[in-house]
């Protein structure tokens, strides 16, 4: 009994630690979104259940992030966006976030990058 309760006490303790480290990883503020119009209303909607590295792993033009986002109203409980501003946010991400901006996206942060060793 004393292995079992040391195991849950161990395991109890990693999913904090990764709770912790979730938290931690970049907050949303300081991911660096490309400056433009729109770019408050990405914040603003975007950020509720993730962070924005997650939006911005991604890449296409309008229909992408359309889809993207009724996927997300249909199975995520994301909320209704009004219309003008999700438009903006249309054009934003298939502006800046586009798979045509692939090769000009900033160099990843470190800890995103692969491990060299
Ligand atoms: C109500 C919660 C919620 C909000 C708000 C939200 N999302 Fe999501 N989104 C999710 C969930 C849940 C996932 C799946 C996460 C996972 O797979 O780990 C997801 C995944 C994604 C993905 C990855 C999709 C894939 O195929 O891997 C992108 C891109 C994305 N969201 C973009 C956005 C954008 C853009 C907005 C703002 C318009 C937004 N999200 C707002 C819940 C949300």
């Amino acid at each position: 009994m004393l292995v079992l309760s040391l195991t849950r006490g161990l395991s109890a303790a990693t999913s904090v630690d990764s709770v912790d480290s979730v938290d931690s990883v970049d907050s949303v503020d300081s991911v660096d979104l490309v400056d433009g119009p729109g770019e408050h209303l990405v914040r603003a909607h975007c950020t509720g259940c993730h962070g924005l590295e997650l939006v911005i792993s991604q890449r296409g033009g309008e229909g992408f992030w359309r889809d993207t986002i009724r996927w997300m109203q249909n199975t995520q409980n994301l909320w209704v966006i009004p219309r003008d501003q999700e438009e903006q946010i249309l054009h934003y991400l298939s502006t800046y976030y586009n798979e045509s901006e692939w090769g000009r996206r900033p160099p990843l942060p470190l800890r995103l990058m692969p491990r060299s060793d």
